[in-house]
């Protein structure tokens, strides 16, 4: 058995709720309990609502962000160990969900995809070409190396990122929302390239996203995260065609519908005011029918 590229047991992060006082008076439970693994190659999706704690999850993984409890191993090894160290970064990488704010506006493209190789002390004399064929991997010009981040458009600066990213060759890259700032049709083929690179490069990702319907052709498993907990895991295409949990059906239900039989297949969840509701809101709905028909039953 080959050792998974990435394996969560147990993670916990929660962070303490103080009053005015300055006294603890509990926890945001922002991460709880979860466990899952990631083979080598594979891409896992992790979707949930905005607050479920997939970002958490992600600067743990990172090392931005310190455990409750439980562990982290990237390629076998606890991060507990390789935490900040140059190592854990030649393993993982992230490319975050805004790409204005993630590149400095007065570095160039080039100077930005440089950063990295400065850290892990890649040869200067190499930088130029290392730098173009990175650029290259993202399917942009090598001229864009003297561009500066306003000079480029939304889609083009996430490629920037994602090349950033690759410089150092991790084996394992977090996406945390990489699509989410963009149009629709930029998104598509943002994805398109990952799939592309993942092939090429042998990669393995972690793809985070509030939106299920992007795992769909992209991610081989998805895990749904709602409050911190991972409620419902399983191959994609399963997940869609029979999802377990009620939080499943709402995520599946916001996807956007491409054919009649999907629109057929599409569970009914009532709409409030145009707007899909929460999960809390949904169950309440629920709660509220159930009582409701009760009653009915109950004569006079
Ligand atoms: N540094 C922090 N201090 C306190 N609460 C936090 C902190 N970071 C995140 N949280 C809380 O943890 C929960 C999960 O947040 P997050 O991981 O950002 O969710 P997501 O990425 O799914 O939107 C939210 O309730 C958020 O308010
Ligand atoms: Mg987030």
């Amino acid at each position: 058995m080959t050792v998974p590229m990435l394996e969560i047991r147990n993670l916990s992060k929660f962070f303490p709720i103080r009053n005015a006082f300055g006294r603890h008076t509990g926890d945001v439970r922002a991460v709880d309990d979860v466990s899952f693994s990631i083979e080598r190659g594979a891409v896992y999706g992790l979707a949930g609502e905005s607050g479920s704690g997939k970002s958490t999850i992600a600067r743990m993984i990172m090392g931005l962000e310190t455990p409750t409890s439980g562990e982290i191993r990237i390629d076998g090894e606890s991060i507990a160990s390789s935490f900040g160290t140059r190592a854990h970064g030649k393993k993982v990488q992230m490319v975050f969900q805004n790409p204005g704010s993630s590149l400095n506006p007065r570095r160039t493209v080039g100077q930005s995809v440089a950063v990295p190789l400065d850290a892990h002390g890649h040869p200067g004399r190499d930088r130029a070409r290392r730098i173009s064929e990175l650029l290259e991997m993202v399917q942009l010009p090598a001229n864009f190396a003297e561009r500066f981040p306003h000079e480029l458009s939304g889609g083009q600066k996430q490629r920037v990122a994602i090349a950033r990213a690759l410089a150092v060759a991790p084996k394992l890259l977090v996406l945390d929302e990489p699509t989410s700032a963009l149009d629709v049709s930029v998104q598509a083929r943002v994805i398109d390239l990952l799939v592309d690179l993942g092939r090429r490069l042998d990669l393995t990702f972690l793809f985070i996203s509030h939106d299920l319907s992007l795992m769909r052709n992209f991610a081989g498993r998805v895990g749904i995260l709602y409050r911190g907990k991972i409620v419902e895991t399983g191959p994609t295409s399963d997940v869609f065609v029979d999802p377990q949990h009620d939080y499943t059906r709402l995520l599946l239900a916001s996807v956007p519908v491409i054919s009649a039989e999907e629109e057929a297949m599409r569970p009914k969840i009532p709409l409030i005011d145009g707007e899909i509701p929460t999960a809390e809101k949904l169950i309440e709905i629920r709660a509220l029918n159930t009582k409701n028909s009760f009653n009915e039953e109950q004569p006079g």
